[in-house]
């Protein structure tokens, strides 16, 4: 009898736990299936609605304006240099419009939003992706001088604020979108020099601008590429620049890195740059148009293998090992206390 007793409670017990188990399997399907859904939602009329792109020349916004271009949008391109906006006006249909913009220069923002608000009129601005960026200098901290620094920050992170808050005005009447282009290097900094830096700002800014802005129908989207070949990629400008740094060193500053420090570092940077570089930048400019086009856009989105995989997992764990991620990829100086 007892027995028995316990045998109908321990099969009650696995049966429960079964039941338990395939309840937990089926709202997890559940749940994702209808995030998939909600997803795939995209709005319509991409025809009346405007987008400013800047830093069109190359790279990720030159192909997302031809991409946007191709589904319909109004496309404002702002370029830097004359013959980027010559180029991609040639490789476009004709209702993309191209403009010089040098994010750096509040004066030259403040004509563009004149033009752009010229041209959107009452609907307003759709979408601003904040694009523009660049790497150099990029390398150990203590080779860098103030000025180093600030040359990137100056476009990656107060280019961004200064031309998002002059376009604030026009993305309110469109109850529009802001996507910013930051990296995965904003949550992990894992070089010196003026890039995380600037990317972990954005990473901030974008957080606060989004809670900020969503009472007035305005979304932010965060875009967090891996390792992508474009010009902020080329080793071949990195290296120039570094060996400027390197150049400037005083001499025992330069014997503390010992004579062979600088061409170990190139090594391995070419090395993990040609490993992990990928050549199919679509997978940044899909996630820009989804959070342009989707009816419930993301507030982060990460491209590409090795930022969904490595690097964002990675930030997630302690210090200590991204550490020693960084020093099994980067040589030791000489001096090494
Ligand atoms: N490639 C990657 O692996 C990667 C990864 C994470 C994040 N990102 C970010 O993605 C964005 C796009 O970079 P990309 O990879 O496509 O490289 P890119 O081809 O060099 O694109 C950057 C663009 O910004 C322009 N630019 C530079 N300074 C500017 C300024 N002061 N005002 C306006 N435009 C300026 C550049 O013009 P010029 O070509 O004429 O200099 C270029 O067209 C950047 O914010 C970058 O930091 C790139």
């Amino acid at each position: 009898m007892v027995f028995t007793d316990s045998l109908a409670a321990y099969l009650a017990e696995v049966i429960l736990s079964h039941l338990a188990l395939t309840c937990v399997f089926l709202l997890a399907t559940l749940a994702a299936v209808r995030w998939y859904i909600r997803d795939s939602y995209k709005v319509d009329g991409f025809s009346q609605k405007h987008v400013l792109i800047t830093g069109c020349d190359s790279g990720f916004g030159n192909l997302l304006a031809k991409q946007l271009d191709r589904k319909g949008f109004q496309v404002m391109a702002a370029c830097l240099t004359e013959k980027g906006a010559a180029d991609l006006a040639a490789a476009a249909s004709p209702r993309l419009k191209t403009f010089l913009l040098d994010v750096t220069d509040s004066a030259s923002i403040r004509k563009a939003v004149e033009s752009v608000s010229r041209e959107v009129g009452e609907r307003g601005l759709w979408g601003l992706v904040n694009n523009a960026g660049r790497s150099t200098p990029i390398g150990p901290t203590e080779w860098m001088k103030l000025e180093d620094f600030t040359k990137v920050l100056d476009v990656n992170l107060i280019g961004v604020i200064d031309v998002t808050l002059q376009f604030l005005p026009l993305l309110k009447k469109a109850r529009g979108r802001v996507v910013n282009v930051a990296s995965i290097l904003g949550r992990l900094s894992v070089t010196g020099g003026g890039y995380c830096l600037s990317k972990w700002g954005v990473e901030a800014f974008s957080d606060s601008l989004r809670r900020n802005m969503q009472h007035f129908g305005i979304n932010v989207s965060i875009i967090e590429p891996g390792f992508f070949k474009t010009n902020v990629t080329r080793v071949d400008l990195i290296d120039a620049d570094l060996r400027r740094l390197w150049s400037r060193l005083p001499q025992d500053v330069k014997d503390s890195y010992g004579a062979t420090y600088l061409d170990e570092y190139m090594k391995a940077q070419a090395f993990s740059m040609g490993l992990l570089c990928s050549p199919d930048i679509s997978k940044v400019t899909r996630c820009m148009e989804h959070a342009l086009t989707a009816r419930f856009p993301r507030r982060r989105y990460a491209a590409g293998w090795d930022a969904k995989l490595f690097w964002i997992p990675l930030s997630y764990l302690p210090s200590f090992v991204a550490d020693f991620m960084v020093n099994v990829i980067l040589p030791s100086p000489k001096q090494n206390m």
